[in-house]
């Protein structure tokens, strides 16, 4: 994982909008995220950086990579994605890179398409990227404080690789969306539906912003991500009972806990770091992860749950016999 070394604290925030530390810690759980410095961190560079990370823990060198998947919804470049940006970055091969757009759900997203290259023996190792800035999308102000106040930048990256020993690795992923919801959680501008992509009075009307019904979000997340959890389970014939670590995506703590009393699972076995980094959509299970493994908290065969809900809306889990 990386994480940018800028830390913002609520109070921090406090100073630039009408908000509180207390305000934010109740409704999210959240105490401090990290921003970007501009001309340091890039997403493709700070996915480049997880992935020498991970690359280094995995015992491999970029050369030995077969293919990219990088998930991300803030692209250095609206085009093109940051795939190659990070193919450059790093020693490898001409390799394919393919962005995922599935925001908060673009980790699993990423980790099912690499998983199913790897289960046809089309590639046989792969790096899964997620990383984000989004702190420069967001408004420090009055106006943006309803979702300025949650979202950070950051970055995580897992290697993936082709196993002959049974019952080990992905053993299943599940994928789900309901455009219906598209505009509940979403950027318009600058999208191509409009002839002129960009107008001087955008930013003053604030078309630039990003929107959230953040009721909308609460309650389709506390409804599918156990949905969701569930389903996989139910393939692999598994029950809640099995699973010895969840990382959910890091939406809101109230999510997280919401998830966490109808999965009737105890605090040692939930992932929740979002008190550090805030919500860093594609990124944050990947950085969660990272953070449980160095803990040790992850274990050989134990079984991982991952799970996110997101804009789109968008929903997915894994499961990973580690
Ligand atoms: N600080 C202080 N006050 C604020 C802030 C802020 N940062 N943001 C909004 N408010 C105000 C509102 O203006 C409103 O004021 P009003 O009553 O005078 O109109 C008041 O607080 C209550 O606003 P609500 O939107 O009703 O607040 P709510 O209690 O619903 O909490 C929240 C908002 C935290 C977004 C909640 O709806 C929620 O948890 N939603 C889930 C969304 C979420 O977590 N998204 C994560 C990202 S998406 C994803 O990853 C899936």
């Amino acid at each position: 994982m990386y994480v940018p070394e800028q830390v913002v604290t609520n109070d921090d925030l406090a100073k630039l909008m009408n908000t509180s530390d207390e305000w934010i810690t109740e409704r999210t759980g959240i105490k401090e995220r990290r921003f970007f410095k501009e001309g340091v961190d890039t997403v493709s560079g700070m996915g480049a950086r997880a992935a020498e990370q991970a690359l280094q823990r995995a015992g491999k060198t970029p050369q030995d990579v077969d293919f990219i998947v990088f998930a991300t919804l803030s692209s250095d470049y609206n085009f093109p994605g940051s795939g190659v940006l990070l193919q450059r970055t790093l020693p490898f091969r001409q390799i394919g890179a393919l962005d995922v757009r599935a925001q908060c759900s673009g980790f699993i997203y990423g980790l099912s398409v690499a998983d199913q290259y790897i289960k046809t023996g089309m590639y046989k190792t792969i790096l899964v990227v997620g990383s984000e800035v989004q702190s420069n999308v967001f408004e420090l102000s009055d106006r943006g404080r309803n979702m300025s106040v949650i979202f950070g930048d950051g970055a995580g990256a897992v290697v993936l690789e082709a196993t002959d020993e049974p019952g080990k690795g992905i053993l299943h992923t599940v994928l789900h969306s309901d455009g219906h919801f598209a505009e509940e959680l979403y950027l318009e501008h600058p999208g191509s539906r409009r002839k002129q992509r960009f107008s001087p009075d955008m930013i003053e009307k604030g078309e630039l912003l990003p929107y959230m019904n953040g009721k909308q979000v609460f309650m389709n997340a506390v409804k599918y991500f156990p949905e969701v959890i569930r389903e996989a389970l139910a393939v692999c014939n598994l029950t809640e009972a099995d699973i010895d670590l969840l990382i959910p995506h890091q939406a809101n703590a109230r999510i997280t806990a919401a998830i966490q009393k109808e999965l009737n699972l105890p605090d040692e076995k939930v992932v929740s770091n979002i008190h550090k980094y805030g919500n860093t959509t594609a990124a944050s299970i990947p950085i969660a992860l990272c953070e449980a493994w160095e803990e040790g908290r992850v274990h050989d065969n134990d079984l991982i749950c991952m799970a996110a809900f997101g804009s789109g809306f968008m929903w997915a889990s894994a499961l990973v016999r580690w």
